[in-house]
């Protein structure tokens, strides 16, 4: 298996969402405001271009659309059931391609006015992958463009502590060791990072002027300016 791809099928494609707002409270606030935080400079362009990557099921895509349905949106996912999905959810929308595919099979010389990559990079290793894949949706990206990166983060000791507070909100049908296997995994198999180590690939992958726009337990949302 690709280390840099985390694969989603089965279950875990047709609960994915659901499964998401009951474990991340604030993904719809974050999903219905990232469509508002990117249009003002959108707006200074005649047809702008928006590359989402790991679409999934094409969530952050329909909020998209459904705030400005002349913005033209290319999305990619590696994983087919996931994009498949996407497909199905978005089949009355215009104005949009989806590509079961990673960002680097994306052709290079189509550059985008804004990004997305939503809940993706905790997955990827941090050995050399993580900055890749935030250098390849550089490399995609006019200058000036706008980055929005949502994904969980923080210290070990803050996503324990986060976790252990959250765990109140979960849904009352999850049952306790499915609740401790979600700990687990949250702490010793994501690949989580901090927020200076966060900033710090954000920097060397050319992104610049990083405004914190959302905290919120084990989430956190930057936008960013392409240099
Ligand atoms: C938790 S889902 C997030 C989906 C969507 N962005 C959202 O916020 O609802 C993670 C997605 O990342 C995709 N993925 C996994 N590895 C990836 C990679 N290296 N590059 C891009 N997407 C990847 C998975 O297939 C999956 O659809």
């Amino acid at each position: 298996m690709n280390k840099a791809i985390e694969i989603f099928e089965g279950e875990r494609v047709s609960n994915y969402d659901k499964f998401v707002i009951d474990y991340f409270p604030s993904y719809s606030f974050v999903m219905q405001n990232c469509a508002v935080l990117i249009s003002e400079y959108l707006n200074t362009k005649l047809k702008p271009k928006i590359l989402v990557v790991g679409c999934g099921t094409g969530n952050e895509v329909k909020q998209l659309l459904d705030y400005n349905g002349d913005w033209m949106i290319d999305a990619c996912d590696p994983s087919e059931e996931m994009i498949n999905k996407a497909k199905s959810k978005l089949s009355n929308y215009a104005n949009l391609n989806l590509a079961h595919s990673g960002v680097e099979e994306l052709d290079k010389s189509n550059l985008y006015d804004a990004a997305t990559l939503f809940l993706v990079l905790h997955f990827i290793s941090d050995d050399g992958a993580k900055l890749d894949l935030l250098r390849e949706i550089g490399s995609r990206l006019e200058v000036g463009a706008k980055f929005l990166l949502f994904d969980i983060c923080g210290t070990k000791n803050e996503i324990e502590e986060n976790f252990d507070i959250l765990r109140q909100l979960f849904p009352k049908k999850w049952c306790s060791e499915e609740i401790e296997l979600r700990r687990e995994r949250m702490l010793k198999t994501l690949n989580t990072i901090d927020e200076n180590r966060t900033l710090e690939l954000l920097e060397l992958a050319g992104f610049v002027k990083p405004v914190k726009w959302h905290q919120s337990f084990l989430v956190r949302s930057w936008i960013l300016t392409k240099a």
